[in-house]
């Protein structure tokens, strides 16, 4: 069988708006004797790609890697299925259904053996220092590919791993979230709300949810939301995350907006002793707590950096399982991959994931 040397794909040869990504025929790498051919079968739009397309990514960059190279093929997810393999690879053949890991580890780094991969140095992940998933065909090593299992749906797949995983770290291992305790989501809405609300509901906890958009209210209790809480009127939404919780507060508050408003919003309805997790920031916003917080609360601040492979192994458990799924707010082909960044930039009444399926 002839296999093809050539694939569609959308890149960026430099930053700015939807308009610089390009999409053309490009070449694809040779087959190494270590790597998959994949057929990519969906993939997703983030507000990674966002960041990365507008050039905000340059603050970020990450001890031990490289820094965010152009070109770039953006795009953090991909499901597929092999193509082909390369001579030394035993783990896979044609016909895998796979799906692209999304946080790749270096097994032999020394943040593996101290159980955080997720903070491997000397790894390239894929749309960030390798090239990312928007393309019909993709060449990467096998260690860059998981197997997907039988139960779990390809389209699913591609819009799931990299916010599931990142979620399940939250919730799971930097909170330790345990049964009867509540969990508040603030910025729920999007992919990474939605996961962190299905997998504390897993765990056992009682999911306080917020948005700005009172019109996101429903959706977000049919998402799995034990309450969801409306924040335009600040004094109010405390109101009534305390009457929730009987007075107490919150065990446990995840924030997924960045800003020092909601961060307040999660101290001031936080139980003693609580944790917040901090999964993003807004440019030079400085943080609203200060050294009395920490001692007074005894507040427990903590960051968050992508996900290790045992969380990815878990998320894909579950997703074949159907235990976890994510809502798809939109669908577009690789061709409009732009339009999809426009969507996920400006839209406010937005719930969900953005997946893009290169064959459509
Ligand atoms: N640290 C990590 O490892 C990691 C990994 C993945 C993602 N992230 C970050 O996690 C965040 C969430 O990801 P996502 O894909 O779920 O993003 P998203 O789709 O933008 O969802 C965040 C939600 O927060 C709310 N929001 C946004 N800006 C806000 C503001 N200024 N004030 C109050 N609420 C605001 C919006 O909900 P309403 O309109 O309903 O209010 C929005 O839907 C992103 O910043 C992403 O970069 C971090």
């Amino acid at each position: 069988m002839m296999l093809p040397t050539k694939t569609f794909a959308v890149r960026l040869f430099e930053y700015g708006g939807p308009e610089k990504l390009v999409v053309d025929e490009y070449d694809l790498p040779p087959l190494g004797p270590h790597d998959l051919l994949v057929k990519n079968l969906a993939g997703s739009v983030s507000r990674w790609d966002i960041k990365y397309r507008s050039g905000l990514l340059a603050r970020y960059q990450i001890p031990g890697r490289t820094p965010f190279p152009l070109p770039q093929q953006l795009g953090r997810e991909t499901a597929g299925e092999v193509v082909a393999v390369g001579s030394g690879v035993i783990r896979f053949e044609p016909g895998d259904r796979v799906v692209g890991v999304t946080h790749p580890e270096d097994p032999g780094s020394v943040e593996v053996a101290r159980g955080l991969g997720n903070l491997s140095q000397g790894v390239a992940v894929p749309g960030h220092q390798g090239m990312g998933s928007n393309a019909q065909y993709l060449v990467r090593d096998e260690h860059m590919w998981l197997h997907l299992p039988d139960g779990a749906d390809i389209e699913q797949a591609g819009v799931s791993l990299w916010a599931f995983s990142t979620s399940h770290r939250i919730v799971r291992d930097r909170l330790g979230v345990r049964p009867g305790d509540d969990v508040l989501v603030i910025g729920a809405s999007g992919g990474m709300g939605q996961a962190t609300v299905q997998l504390a509901k897993l765990a056992g906890a009682r999911v306080i949810t917020t948005t700005r958009q009172e019109g996101k209210r429903d959706t977000l209790l049919e998402l799995g939301a034990d309450a969801a809480v409306v924040t335009t009127d600040a004094d109010r939404a405390r109101d009534e995350v305390r009457a929730l919780t009987g007075g107490e507060g919150v065990d446990h508050a995840v924030d997924f907006t960045g800003s020092p408003e909601s961060l307040r919003f999660a101290r001031d309805i936080l139980r003693l002793g609580g944790r917040i997790v901090l999964t993003s920031e807004q440019g030079d916003a400085s943080l609203p707590f200060d050294a009395a917080d920490f001692m007074r609360l005894e507040l427990n601040l903590l960051g968050v950096r992508g996900s290790r492979m045992i969380d990815m192994i878990t998320v894909l458990k579950l997703l074949g399982e159907n235990r976890i799924s994510t809502r798809i707010a939109a669908r577009f082909p690789l061709a409009r991959v732009g339009e999809a960044h426009e969507l996920l930039e400006h839209s406010t009444d937005l719930v969900g994931r953005i997946a893009i399926l290169p064959w459509t």
